[in-house]
């Protein structure tokens, strides 16, 4: 059995701010955005998989939409929130460690890779509980830490529009062969 690498401090002893927050918990902005960068990083994942996995007469279509929320959410979400994350000098976390950051961790995933409606619900319940804890973190920080706040705010926009374009696939879903 190979040794496991040492895991890499991404959070330093003392943290960054500045001034534009205003009595506010620095170090629980951090976590909250920690869970948050591991969230997307899941949704990636699983989104990806799905994309790969599903079997049927739609799925090809259904893969492409599936492709390109994934891309929204690493390319745009995960990204931004590293930039955020910067700002207080705090680095992308260790792989090992994004389980366990997770706030939403993933649902269970279908085994039928022809049953696509049950792909699709897990998507959904997957951005429910994105949109459920970006409000939490939107309501920690709104008026007291401004970019966060307008991080926030455009992630929480883009994940209504996935749970609304997975919602309206879901009849697409139920046609089989
Ligand atoms: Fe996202
Ligand atoms: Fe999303």
């Amino acid at each position: 059995m190979s040794k496991e690498p040492p895991k890499y401090k991404y959070v330093p002893d003392e943290l960054w701010t500045t001034p534009d927050l205003k009595d506010i918990d620095a170090k629980k902005v951090v976590d909250l955005l920690l869970a948050a960068l591991a969230d997307e990083i899941l949704a990636f994942h699983q989104y990806m998989l799905t994309a790969y996995a599903i079997k049927g007469p739609n799925s090809e279509e259904i893969s492409e939409v599936f492709k390109k929320i994934a891309m929204d959410e690493l390319n745009d979400h995960f990204t931004r929130i590293a930039e955020r994350l910067q700002d207080f000098n705090v680095d992308i976390p260790d792989f090992r460690d994004f389980w366990s950051l997770s706030r939403c961790k993933q649902p269970p995933l279908p085994s039928d890779p022809y049953d696509i409606d049950a792909w699709l619900k897990a998507a959904i319940e997957a951005e429910e509980c994105a949109i459920a804890y970006y409000r939490e973190i939107y309501d920690y920080v709104k008026d007291r830490d401004v970019r966060t706040e307008e991080l926030i705010e455009h992630i929480l926009s883009d994940e209504i529009e996935h749970y609304t374009l997975f919602k309206n696939l879901l009849s697409k879903g139920k046609l089989k062969s």
